[in-house]
């Protein structure tokens, strides 16, 4: 067969109005951090300065409480449901109007294909918003009590592998719940968290309402251990979920911690090979890797191994890597220097304790951070690529002999996150998932999201449930 011939097609940035540097968001308005420090954010495609970002301090964060709490003590707490649901509403409309803008920046300072920013993310941060509109109204009927009600001031912590996203999934149920928010995005992708200020304002939400605080660690452990914070939600490392609960016990402060994960992706070899082949790329390459739930374990039973890996590795060499504005490519950059180092060191391990890599044989970008999507054959249970979050574009593979090996093999990690699971019968998929210790299971499918289910794990994958109803009861006091 002869290769395609491939044209680019690169959406542009004109959309996108970057400012040279940006404050922090507090009481509805644009303020210049008291610390006085400002950290560059990144295109992580090309290693260059998109803008300088206000790095805050515990003052700073001071006054982002103080405005939650006034906001929450005579505004917000106050007003009816059904007020608080008109304006969830709206901010998911101008979402939508503006989605395109916000695919655009998000792609720019994150690094992920513009056709997941586009067609994943930014579809995903209106449905949740529309969602939980219409949620706000109708708190007295979710089961969570006669008058649920919230928790007040809650401080809010969420990773750069899905920016937006995850502030919806954040800010969306603390809003319809009735709480105010203090948020930080992570250090490396706060732009479209300042574009979604933006869109507070636009949507005249009371001042004070949302804070949003830009900085790192330092910024996010003055959120947690601030004594006016009522809530702390936090998505990221195991090691700072740790950090936070440890901070916060003793205290009043209640938690939702989403944390890492190591999913085991289950191939029974009466599973549909070409159907789990795609369920396979997509759990482990879809956003470069950088997904809590990814299927970054391959559990295939051993009498399909080498047909599965013959066609996966066809699949995988026609993944596009490269510049993530083009709306061909499948996969983007590593979203830091940091991560990049994390993804070698952890490959490197594979490497030395034995297993086998095999790489896709592509064109690597001179400029930017990058890791071409891989795969470790010859894995062991003991291999640290078989327990870590490598986060990246790294599938390790294991095999398997009977139903019960799968399961013990699965279940045998310090995480609990997510898990898919690929059979022809349902009754299969049924005991499967009767066995597996994850809070997400996909059959036959994987990496699907919807605001209506939960999402959530066992073990140090965290601890309470984001979405649906039950994501509701865990910004409600005394529902969770
Ligand atoms: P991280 O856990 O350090 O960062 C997540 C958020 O927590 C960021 O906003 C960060 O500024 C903030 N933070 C950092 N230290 C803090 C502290 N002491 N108190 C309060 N907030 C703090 O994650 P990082 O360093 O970016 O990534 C390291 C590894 O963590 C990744 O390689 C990956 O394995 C895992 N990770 C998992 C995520 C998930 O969704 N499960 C998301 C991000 C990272
Ligand atoms: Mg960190």
């Amino acid at each position: 067969m002869s290769a395609f011939e491939y044209a680019p097609a690169l959406e542009s940035t004109s959309i996108v109005n970057i400012a040279d540097s940006y404050k922090l968001f507090i009481n509805g308005k644009f303020v210049a951090p008291k610390s006085g420090k400002y950290f560059p954010t990144i295109n992580p495609a090309t290693g260059k300065v998109l803008a300088k970002i206000a790095d805050a301090n515990a003052k700073d964060v001071d006054l982002a409480v103080l405005a939650a709490r006034n906001a929450y003590a005579k505004v917000w707490g106050k007003m009816p449901a059904a007020e608080r649901g008109k304006y969830l509403y709206r901010i998911a409309r101008i979402l939508q109007e503006r989605a395109r803008e916000f695919a655009v920046l998000e792609t720019l300072d994150n690094g992920k294909p513009i056709r997941e920013s586009r067609d994943t993310d930014i579809p995903l941060v209106a449905a949740h918003f529309f969602y939980h509109a219409g949620w706000a109204d109708k708190l007295q009927h979710a089961g969570l009590g006669d008058s649920p009600k919230p928790y007040g001031v809650v401080g809010q912590i969420i990773p750069w592998n899905f920016p937006m996203l995850m502030l919806a999934w954040k800010v969306a149920p603390a809003l319809a719940t009735g709480n105010t928010v203090v948020l930080k995005p992570a250090e490396t992708t706060s732009l479209t968290a300042l574009l979604f200020a933006e869109v507070c304002q636009q949507a005249g939400l009371p001042d004070g309402v949302v804070n949003i605080v830009t900085g790192a660690g330092a910024t996010g452990s003055a959120i947690v251990n601030h004594p006016g914070i009522d809530k702390i939600a936090f998505t990221g490392s195991t090691e700072v979920g740790k950090l936070i609960a440890t901070a916060i016990a003793g205290t009043k402060k209640s938690a939702t911690l989403e944390l890492g994960g190591k999913a085991a992706n289950i191939i029974y070899d009466d599973a549909a090979i070409d159907e789990a082949v795609e369920g396979i790329v997509n759990g482990i390459f879809f956003n470069q890797g950088h997904v809590c739930c990814a299927g970054s374990r391959l559990l295939v039973q051993e009498n399909i191994h080498d047909e599965v890996l013959e066609k996966l590795k066809i699949r995988m060499s026609h993944i596009r890597l490269g510049n993530p504005l083009d709306k061909n490519t499948d996969i983007g950059a590593i979203n830091s220097a940091a991560q990049l180092a994390k993804i070698k060191e952890l490959t490197a391990a594979g490497d030395s304790e034995g297993a086998d890599r095999w790489s896709v044989p592509c064109e690597i970008p001179s400029e930017g951070f990058w890791f071409p999507p891989t795969i470790f054959t010859g894995v062991s249970q003991t291999h640290r690529i078989a327990r870590e979050e490598i986060f990246g574009p790294v599938l390790s593979v294991l095999t398997f002999r009977t139903p019960q090996e799968a399961i013990e093999k699965a279940n045998n990690t310090p995480f609990g996150l997510s898990a898919g699971v690929w059979t022809e019968k349902g009754s299969k998929i049924l005991w499967t998932a009767s066995k597996l210790r994850a809070g997400v299971i996909w059959a036959n499918t994987f990496n699907k999201f919807d605001p209506a289910s939960p999402f959530g794990g066992y073990k140090e994958s965290g601890w309470g449930r984001e979405g649906g109803r039950h994501g509701l009861s865990a910004y409600l006091k005394g529902s969770n």
